[in-house]
């Protein structure tokens, strides 16, 4: 009985250490980007796509195609964004600082920040 306690102590210990630990994270990647300000596809997405991605993520490059004509239409699919989950989208997974594809391009943590705003504000091509 006494060890059935402690057990639910620990676990619960556990838990609260788990959910701090993830507003930290959370709380460090949004950062510079202030929460009230809405993030712009076409002025500060596709900018920073073409400044770190179009090199390769282009017509007849790597897919997606992310040259601004292109870029909307190719990553607004359930493939590449999650808006339910904006972490786990793999346009953000696969440029996040810690978490990039394996030797792929990884953006600073304030553009990436910038880029998971933008998902969590719901990916609208605005
Ligand atoms: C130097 C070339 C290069 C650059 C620059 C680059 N990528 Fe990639 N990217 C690739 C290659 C090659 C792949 C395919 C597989 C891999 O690396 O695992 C890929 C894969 C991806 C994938 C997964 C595609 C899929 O359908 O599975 C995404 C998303 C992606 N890149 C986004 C980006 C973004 C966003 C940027 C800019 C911030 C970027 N990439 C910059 C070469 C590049």
């Amino acid at each position: 009985m006494k060890r059935g306690k402690f057990a639910i102590l620990l676990v619960a210990v556990l838990l609260t250490a788990a959910a701090c630990h993830y507003d930290w994270i959370a709380a460090e990647a949004a950062a510079p980007i202030d929460p009230d300000q809405e993030v712009s596809f076409s002025a500060t997405i596709l900018p920073l796509f073409s400044e770190n991605c179009t090199s390769c993520h282009k017509g007849g490059g790597v897919a997606p195609n992310l040259t601004p004509e292109s870029a909307y239409s190719q990553i607004s699919t359930s493939k590449y964004i999650n808006t339910g989950s904006p972490g786990q989208s793999l346009i953000y997974r696969a440029v996040a600082p810690g978490m990039s594809l394996p030797g792929h391009k990884t953006l600073t943590s304030s553009q990436a920040a910038l880029l998971l705003a933008w998902i969590s504000q719901g990916a609208q091509n605005n």
